[in-house]
């Protein structure tokens, strides 16, 4: 990890008065015993039988927990199961195939529902034209789509024949799909034409093409045309139409294949501490189980809801909750494209009222939004359907907080945020709605059978109300078991910083600092590491550093994060250019430019502050903790220890100039 030269700015999160989860909900909750958390505690890690117990094996496990090789743990260890099998072929059997599995609400206004057995169809379809192509088990099949069907489809399809899939974000750029490609040396590509964005049609292919004549594997790629003649496309050499392979393959069923507990079921790439992404390894069993769980018992979420995360399965959110928990518990999972100010900003509330939601999951950037734009959009709508509202991604702070529960959930609902990551693979940190009181800026405690502490430097847990590293002691079903770039790195990105391995003792790091108060919530503050959050979406600091040293006549960059009311941060970037590069407009186009080549729109800073040296200290280090409070307009602590303490002011300067 890179040394930030200091960690874990004090963010002014302030908790607002606890709340009660209202009676009406607390009768009909799926988990409304206090007594949870004491009852896991006394039977772990045999309490997580009862996520495994949501699930349908096809051979029962031997072991809850296997934890020989620590930190590479494995849960459930000899059960037998498919995940495609556990979303769809068992809720046929159970009588309730015409039950709506998928309603999707498109971009333009299109709607499509697919029951389970619409679904069921054509995921055994797909199967059937994936394992024609040549895809056999173990094999990762990337899928590069926006959010339409066919992008659950496909991973449940995937899921049945037993090859991971390894989802890139459509908004994502060629060369991002590059390197995850070659990461993960998959050879299977799932892309479509286009999309529409605001209206007009979005040429995605032409990425895939050019992430195709980088790649040095042959790469067999299936096309989904969403666009017809907004957007003609041509197929060349191994490339397959979507609609044409599920003709081919009409009516054809596919046997799941029975994965060990522990087989991987998918990849999914995110941001860390380097360069380069890491590719979380999320197993089949345990995965599937905590995902299951969680979506029972903190969202609460019944088969006979209509349930609605407003997420993009892109991430891990959409994995987790558009796709893998709703659709193994059988609820009605609603899947949107687009966003949520257009064609208006009542959007999201008209599509509430319309479905009559029952459970509603966001993230902050959207819940501040809402805000700013004003009480009006949702008091248009009917919106007396909802009964729980779910908040993740990012710290929601008491004020937006507040406005959700009241504007949205009528002071009715409950509110769960709900801290999680990537690498935890489903929800770790929250309250459950019907045992706990919310206190709105806090998270909650860590789950029954989570054992999360907030510890200093030395590891040791800090006092409550103090700010400390946020680490879990314990495994859980859910967690990453490694990266696919190796386990050595899985162990230094987690496990390194407060394990000690002599001891046996095994902590995961989160890369999150927090605040733990008396009765053990958690209010987590943000990254401590080289990672920024920018609108509820992760992102590396050198990753896009490395995209803007690129950049012919830049010298030196470093990108910090700035305090945002909108995004929660946006992306400052302070740059020193080579001598004879006076041009800063051609090199500020470069840089942004390419930042959106190699990562793509979602990276694009806010700010490129040029500066003829970047503050460092004696022995050379970007003193990014500085650039940061400088961003943020904070008063500057002691800039003694720099080598170049006259440039703060200068970047000062600038940056009011802004
Ligand atoms: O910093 C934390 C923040 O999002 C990070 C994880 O990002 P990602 O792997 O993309 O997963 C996002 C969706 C699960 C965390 O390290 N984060 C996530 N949820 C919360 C949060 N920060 C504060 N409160 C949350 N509820």
């Amino acid at each position: 990890m890179v040394d930030r030269n200091g960690w874990g700015r004090e963010h002014p999160v302030l908790t607002g008065s606890p709340r009660s989860p209202p009676s009406s909900f607390v009768e009909q909750a799926n988990v409304s015993e206090p007594g949870i958390y004491e009852e896991f505690e006394a039977e772990w890690p045999e309490c997580w039988e009862q996520a495994a117990e949501l699930l349908s094996w096809d051979e029962t496990y031997d072991t809850v927990l296997e934890d020989g090789e620590a930190p590479f743990y494995e849960w459930f260890a000899g059960g037998k199961l498919n995940a495609s099998y556990n979303c769809l072929d068992r809720h046929l059997e159970a009588g309730r195939k015409n039950h709506a599995a998928i309603r999707w609400e498109g971009k333009q206004g299109e709607r499509r529902t697919y029951t389970y057995r619409d679904l069921y169809v054509e995921v055994n379809e797909f199967a059937a034209a994936l394992r024609d192509l040549g895809v056999e088990e173990d094999d990762v099949v990337t899928i590069y789509l926006p959010m339409i069907p066919e992008l659950p489809i496909a991973m449940l399809a995937c899921a049945r024949i037993g090859a991971p899939h390894s989802v890139v974000f459509a908004g994502l750029s060629a060369d991002a799909l590059v390197t995850r490609m070659d990461a993960a040396d998959s050879e299977y590509l799932l892309t479509c034409d286009g999309y529409y964005r605001r209206g007009d049609a979005f040429n995605q292919k032409s990425k895939a093409d050019n992430a195709r004549l980088k790649l040095e594997q042959n790469v067999r790629t299936v096309v989904v045309d969403r666009l017809g003649e907004d957007l003609p496309h041509v197929l060349g050499d191994e490339e397959y139409d979507y609609h044409d392979l599920r003709a081919e393959f009409s009516g054809e069923t596919v046997e799941p294949v029975s994965r060990d507990a522990e087989d991987m079921l998918f990849l999914m790439y995110t941001s860390g501490t380097t360069g380069e992404p890491k590719g979380v390894v999320h197993s089949t069993g345990g995965y599937l189980a905590h995902v299951a769980w969680t979506s029972h018992a903190v969202l609460d979420v019944k088969p006979e809801d209509t349930y609605w995360c407003a997420a993009d399965i892109g991430w891990i959110t959409g994995h987790s909750y558009i796709v893998y928990g709703p659709l193994a518990l059988g609820t009605t999972s609603v899947m949107y494209e687009g966003t949520p100010d257009y064609p208006d900003r009542d959007r999201l509330w008209e599509i509430v009222d319309r479905n009559a939601v029952d459970v509603f999951y966001t993230a902050p950037t959207a819940i501040r939004a809402f805000m700013k734009w004003g009480e009006e959009y949702p008091a248009e709508h009917d919106l007396s359907s909802l009964r729980l509202l779910g908040s993740v991604g990012e710290p929601i702070s008491p004020r937006p907080w507040n406005w959700y529960y009241e504007h949205i959930g009528n002071e009715e609902c409950p509110v769960v945020d709900t801290w999680w990551q990537t690498e935890t693979g489903a929800v770790t940190i929250s309250t459950l709605p019907a045992v706990d009181e919310m206190k709105p800026g806090a998270a909650g405690p860590g789950l029954p059978g989570i054992d999360v502490r907030v510890v200093d430097a030395a590891g040791e847990p800090v006092d409550s109300g103090d700010t400390g590293y946020l680490t879990i002691a314990r495994p859980w079903p859910g967690m990453a078991r490694t990266l696919y770039d190796g386990d050595d790195r899985f162990r230094a990105e987690y496990w390194e910083r407060f394990s000690d391995p002599d001891a046996d003792e095994w902590r995961y790091f989160s890369g999150d600092a927090a605040r733990i108060d008396e009765d053990g919530y958690v209010t987590v503050l943000g990254r401590v590491d080289d990672v920024i959050n920018v609108a509820g979406r992760r992102l590396s600091t050198m990753e896009i550093e490395s995209a803007i040293t690129d950049v012919a006549g830049v010298a030196e960059a470093a990108v910090v994060g700035r305090s945002s009311e909108t995004n929660g941060t946006d992306i400052y970037a302070y740059v020193s250019t080579e001598g004879g590069y006076d041009d800063e407009t051609v090199v500020r186009e470069a840089i942004v430019d390419n930042i959106e080549a190699a990562i793509g729109p979602i990276a694009r800073p806010e700010a490129v502050v040029f500066t003829p040296e970047l503050p460092k200290t004696r022995s050379g280090k970007i003193m990014r903790r500085l650039l940061e409070d400088v961003a943020n307009g904070e008063e500057l602590g002691d800039t003694s220890a720099l080598r170049n303490p006259e440039i703060v002011g200068e970047i000062q300067a600038e940056i009011d100039d802004e």
